[in-house]
């Protein structure tokens, strides 16, 4: 079985979510390698954030990661922009579950200012734990890392 090993970051809007998701996910016995913000009140850049849970994704500190702004959006735009991560912006388990069984994705993000603690805690779980479905998927998953640029 995988080490239960995950990386986490967020800006100052996704902090206090993230703390919340790290006591709940290591009280579940995962590792979780915290990138910050720790602190609330100091804003942090998001592009940064995400740069630093790429890296730490490449060097296979984890296999997924967990990225948290206000809304999701900023995080989904920045860590998207590698071609080795998946990132899926989640608002439900269900759709956390399709990005792990459809999309195979490696990042879940989510919204400090606009998901519930709850929510977030049922995301994390079932994107952590569900596996992709691969079949019909696999070609379409494949061809992420190659998208055509001649424009
Ligand atoms: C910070 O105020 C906010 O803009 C940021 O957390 C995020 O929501 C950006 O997409």
């Amino acid at each position: 079985m995988q080490a239960k090993k995950v990386i986490i970051a967020s800006d100052h809007a996704g902090c206090s979510l993230k703390e919340q998701l790290i006591s709940y996910l290591e009280d579940k016995g995962y590792t979780v390698y915290n990138y910050g913000t720790n602190d609330p009140n100091t804003p942090v850049d998001y592009p940064q954030k995400a740069f630093y849970v790429a890296k730490a994704l490449n060097r296979y500190e984890a296999p997924f990661a967990i990225l948290i702004c206000g809304t999701g959006i900023g995080m989904s735009i920045a860590v998207n922009r590698y071609d080795f991560i998946r990132g899926a912006l989640v608002c439900s388990p269900e759709t956390a579950r399709l990005a792990r069984a459809h999309n195979n994705a490696n990042v879940l993000i989510l919204g400090g200012r606009v998901t519930d603690a709850d929510t977030a805690k049922q995301c994390a779980d079932i994107f952590l734990t569900t596996a992709f479905e691969g079949g019909r998927h696999t070609a379409r998953v494949n061809q992420l890392e190659k998208m055509p640029h001649d424009f």
